[in-house]
């Protein structure tokens, strides 16, 4: 089980930078994933994006950012948050952020965006919804991954299939996410490799 981050852990993880604030979901525990994770040693870091401008310190600390009422597909995000040598890395945060259904941000609150941290595995999970794309930006999810004293890496995640992907510009298929559906559910898998040895 994933046991709640000290002060100092919390602190060190890099939550202080994202203006994180206090709590703790245990839902994130629930995470049904293959034991090890997608990574060969060796592996490149995972690629770097650009934050874009919708991004907002203090997010609430949960997995679950789907409440009633959201009309869209639900889509549970989860993986394993490793280093280059596909070491799991325990108690990284992973803060995510994404337009609604109208591919809208909410600037004013914290629809759709929350953090967490990974269990002792490196596992973390949300549950969320498929957001829209918008503009010329093609179907997305941004989100920040940090280990404890390290820096932050900031990236976006692709949905495959998508007619948009050839025509956004900042899409790029090493950061695709790996699809699956159970029935209405839509299961995605992205494993995040730190630049740390
Ligand atoms: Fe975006």
């Amino acid at each position: 089980m994933i046991s709640r981050p000290s002060r100092r852990e919390f602190l060190s993880t890099g939550a202080a930078a994202f203006g994180c604030g206090i709590g703790f979901d245990r839902a994130s525990a629930q995470a049904e994933l293959a034991p090890t994770p997608a990574c060969e040693p060796g592996a490149a870091a995972t690629l770097r994006q650009t934050e874009g401008p919708f991004y907002k310190p203090r997010s609430p600390l949960r997995s679950s950012l789907r409440e009633p009422g959201m009309a869209r597909t639900p889509v549970d995000l989860s993986g394993f948050v490793v280093s280059r040598t596909c070491t799991p890395v325990p108690r990284a945060i992973v803060d995510l952020w994404h337009a609604d259904e109208k591919g809208e941000y909410d600037n004013s609150g914290f629809r759709l965006r929350g953090h967490q941290f990974t269990d002792a595995d490196g596992r973390y999970s949300f549950r969320t919804i498929v957001p829209a794309s918008y503009d010329f930006r093609t179907r997305h999810f941004h989100v920040k991954v940090a280990a404890p004293y390290r820096p932050v890496l900031t990236t976006q995640l692709y949905f495959p299939n998508e007619a948009k992907n050839a025509r956004d510009s900042l899409f790029r298929s090493e950061l695709l996410m790996r699809i699956t559906k159970a029935g209405d559910l839509v299961r995605a898998r992205f494993d995040f490799v730190l630049d740390i040895p």
